[in-house]
């Protein structure tokens, strides 16, 4: 197949901030499980990012939460404390030395974040409501508006430590039903007070967030700074987030003046659930947000020809998450037409030449499903 088949997703493309990435995939972002019990990031982690920054135009880091209290997996690293600069730092040049925007993910994990991880032990949520995900049976301690605005500020912060690292930009987390979900959420969020009660109040977390976020790189960055914000459009649980809710929530951002929304998804194509017409969620979204952001698409886009329809659909740029994990030349191949040389299945027995960390390769191998493998 020619090279200029996928023209499309070699374009530059410029953020509303006036940041140029110099084609249209993205790395997305994916926990690895490798970073020190401190927080800060390993040399197998590293290593990972370098092998996959040679190709696309912005890598999105893993999540890095922003308080100890929202660590959400075990070898997550921190934004969270200045300690943490020389860590962040050393992150954000190993992926611009490879010609990559570097954006840090910012999060906090909430009531999904295992008891052990943390310093009191105690998840904390806008409610205490358990999750029905996961088999994680705590109960989170509802959070306190002080708290609340605390947390408010740790997002402003680690958007300081991150340009003060050299990083390109932030993405706000307020998908897969983390903390900022979690507020935005009828299901988890039950409160009555300014932070609930209402489809409004739901969406003053989030809202919040992305104002102190601004607010940092307004004082901080010197030039362009990129600040993106990713979502989940619906929830399985019932009450939960309808399209019709996401519909509200794209209104509110789409005006933030951010450079761009990212819609999580595993499947780019799935199909809305409720709240709106039974068409693919991704269509819906682009015509709801109608060209006033750039829209990040993602999900099971394991071969060339499936990015290029998404891209083709009308989405400015397309993420690559397992993709990239199972074939760290993706890019690559793709640029220069040799397609059928990407491999959409994870070869067993290649975790040193893909270069992917222990805890992460466990993770891919043992959880059966999440990554199609090699028989
Ligand atoms: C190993 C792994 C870790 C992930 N960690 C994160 C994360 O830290 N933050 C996030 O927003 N999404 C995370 N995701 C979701 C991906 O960004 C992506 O939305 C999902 O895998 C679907 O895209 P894909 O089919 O291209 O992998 C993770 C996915 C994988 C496979």
């Amino acid at each position: 197949m020619s090279n200029s088949t996928f023209k499309p997703l070699f374009e530059s493309f410029q953020l509303p901030s006036g940041v140029e990435l110099k084609n249209r995939l993205v790395m997305a972002p994916m926990t690895n499980f490798a970073s020190h019990t401190d927080g800060s990031v390993s040399d197998e982690e590293v290593a990972y990012y370098i092998r996959r920054s040679g190709g696309v135009g912005m890598v999105i880091t893993a999540c890095a939460y922003v308080n100890a209290g929202g660590k959400g997996f075990s070898g997550e690293f921190g934004s969270d404390k200045d300690e943490m600069l020389p860590s962040l730092r050393r992150l954000a040049s190993a992926i611009k030395d490879e010609g990559a925007l570097a954006v840090l993910q910012i999060f906090h994990g909430g009531r999904q974040c295992p008891p052990e991880l943390l310093p009191d032990g105690q998840p904390v949520s806008a409610s205490a409501v358990p999750t029905e995900q996961r088999g994680v049976t705590v109960v989170p301690r509802a959070l306190e508006d002080a708290e609340i605005r605390g947390i408010i500020r740790d997002f402003g912060e680690s958007t300081r430590r991150a340009i003060e690292a050299g990083f390109d930009g932030v993405e706000i987390h307020g998908a897969n039903g983390y903390l900022i979900q979690q507020f935005f959420s009828p299901y988890s969020n039950r409160r009555d007070d300014s932070w609930g009660g209402s489809l409004d109040k739901r969406l003053a977390f989030p809202l919040a967030i992305v104002e102190e976020v601004k607010r940092a790189v307004k004082e901080h960055a010197r030039g362009s700074f990129i600040g993106g914000y990713r979502f989940s459009p619906e929830e399985a649980e019932t009450p939960g987030i309808t399209m019709a809710e996401t519909f509200r929530l794209i209104d509110e951002l789409a005006d933030q003046g951010l450079d761009y929304l990212h819609v999580s998804l595993q499947e780019f194509w799935s199909m809305a659930r409720r709240g709106a017409e039974e068409r693919p969620r991704i269509d819906l979204i682009r015509e709801r947000v109608g060209g006033r952001v750039p829209l990040i698409g993602v999900g099971s886009l394991f071969k060339a020809e499936d990015a290029l329809k998404a891209r083709e659909s009308g989405i400015p740029l397309i993420a690559l998450g397992r993709p990239l994990l199972i074939e760290p030349d993706w890019v690559q191949k793709a640029a220069e037409g040799r397609v059928s040389d990407i491999e959409t299945e994870l070869d067993p027995t290649a975790q040193e030449r893909l270069v992917l960390p222990d805890a992460l390769w466990r993770a891919m191998i043992y959880s059966r499903g999440w990554f199609p493998v090699k028989s």
